[in-house]
């Protein structure tokens, strides 16, 4: 049986920030929230939370998750926040011991950690860096084996020479944790507990310190300033990106990819530079997406183009529509196949159907829009009267003359046109012209104001 234990009590001092560093994000997700999903496709009996500093900003974003909280009043170190988790691990469990803010270990990394543990071994994971500055440093005997930890400000100068590093993931049997937790002491550089400290006591008690060593630098690096927390997103995105690639995406600059949720691709679709999706964004084939677009929980269907510059979210796109440049589609959009939105113009709780074209400076809110509808440029559905909002529908074959105001609540029935200019206020018959603007006067012989 395992449990994971999270350590995230530190301040983190260096990210100069009022947030919780454990709270700040990687991907558009906290760090700790990478950590706690990685450790939740353990299958673990139950998750331990080690939280001090922000605690309640920490506990409110978890919220219903079923993470038990454990609150390290004092930092007093790493060996000292899982002695007080201590009480709530089962006999007989492993224990796997992670750190908040070290937020992209991966599964199979720490299903090979734990397989070192036995009745007389715990696994340790290591990692050999070109800079090992900051880190503990693993101290090897003649015969290669890990005898002990030291940190890097204790180090005696032969010894921070030593590139191979304590990541600080470990898994040992818990009776071991109950065993050796209380026997740690606190003389050292930083006067502190060190967890770390527990391999030294291990090896004396005859308890075999297996390493397992990962090849992925990001794995094991930690967050502890704003610059590493930047590296390890660019780190991360890099890796998506090459992932999308290896599916058969086109990104035409991998450096300039982000996503922050889950990018799903059909086959050869394509995105330009700069662009960011966001939540869950499902992509059909042959999809194509131009510069500097913004993607939030949507679909888009097979064959569609989005030009630069366009901002959609919570939408639905079918097949072969045309959106943008310059487009923001808003929550409850729905288009059809083959909907063309052009430039400027935006839409919310829009249903447009097939064929349809928005193609100007429009405000489309609140609409039902049926098959073949032509909007004419610089249309707008007034959808709110200042307290509540109304729907308008247009129904198939509609022509909108440009710079119309639809007044809702409003139907405009299929094969009727409204004339440029009108503010439309009743409902039109099939196949009606609706006129709603003053007559044009001419005045002959016009004589302008002169300047005074
Ligand atoms: C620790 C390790 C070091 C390792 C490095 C890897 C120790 C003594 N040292 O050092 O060998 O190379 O991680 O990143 O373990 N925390 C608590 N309560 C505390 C102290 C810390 O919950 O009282 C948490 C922090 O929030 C953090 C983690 O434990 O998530 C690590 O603490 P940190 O102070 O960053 O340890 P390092 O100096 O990085
Ligand atoms: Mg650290």
């Amino acid at each position: 049986m395992i449990e994971v234990v999270i350590l995230a009590a530190g301040k983190g001092t260096r990210m100069r920030s009022d947030l919780p560093k454990v709270m700040h994000p990687l991907a558009g997700k906290p760090l700790l929230a990478h950590v706690v999903d990685v450790a939740s496709s353990l299958n673990p009996a139950a998750i331990h939370l080690v939280l001090g500093h922000g605690a309640d900003v920490v506990q409110q974003y978890f919220g219903a998750r079923e993470l038990n909280c454990i609150l390290q009043h004092q930092q007093l170190g790493t060996g000292h926040a899982v002695q007080e988790a201590l009480p709530h691990l089962t006999n007989g469990s492993t224990t796997l011991i992670l750190y908040g803010d070290v937020p992209l270990i991966s599964a199979p990394t720490l299903h090979s950690l734990l397989s070192l543990v036995g009745p007389s071994s715990m696994g340790l994971l290591t990692a050999t860096l070109d800079n090992p500055h900051g880190y503990g440093r693993i101290l090897r005997d003649q015969h290669g084996d890990i005898h002990a930890i030291v940190e890097q400000k204790d180090a005696a100068p032969e010894q921070l020479l030593i590139n191979e590093v304590n990541t600080g993931v470990m898994a040992v049997s818990t009776a071991h944790l109950q065993e050796w937790l209380p026997q740690l002491r606190n003389d050292n550089a930083q006067g502190e507990y060190y967890l770390t400290d527990i391999v030294a006591l291990a090896k004396e008690q005859g308890c075999e310190v297996r390493g397992a060593v990962t090849e992925q630098e990001y794995e094991v690096q930690g967050v502890n300033t704003r610059a590493q927390q930047a590296q390890l997103e660019r780190q991360y995105q890099l890796l998506q990106a090459h992932t999308l690639m290896e599916q058969g995406t086109t990104l035409l600059d991998p450096a300039r990819f982000d996503c922050r949720g889950v990018l799903r691709a059909g086959r050869d679709c394509v995105i330009d530079i700069n662009c960011v999706f966001e939540g869950e964004v499902i992509l059909g084939d042959d999809v194509s997406i131009g510069p500097n677009c913004v993607i939030k929980n949507t679909r888009i269907g097979d064959g569609t183009v989005i030009h630069a510059n366009t901002v959609i979210e919570d939408a639905q796109l079918q097949q072969d529509c045309t959106i943008g440049p310059f487009a923001r589609i808003r929550p409850g959009s729905h288009f059809s196949a083959g909907v063309k939105v052009g430039n400027f113009v935006e839409t919310k709780q829009a249903k447009v159907g097939k064929g349809s074209k928005i193609n100007h400076l429009s405000y489309i809110g609140d609409a039902e829009l049926g098959a073949n509808v032509n909007i004419g440029a610089g249309t707008i559905t007034c959808n709110y009267d200042g307290a509540n909002k109304f729907k308008t529908t247009i129904e198939n074959d509609v022509f909108i003359g440009s710079n119309s105001a639809l007044v809702a609540p409003l139907t405009i029935a299929a094969g009727a046109t409204v004339a440029a200019g009108s503010t439309v206020t009743q409902n039109v018959e099939p196949q009606h012209l609706a006129v709603a603007r003053q007559r044009q006067r001419n005045i002959a012989n016009w004589v302008r104001p002169a300047k005074k």
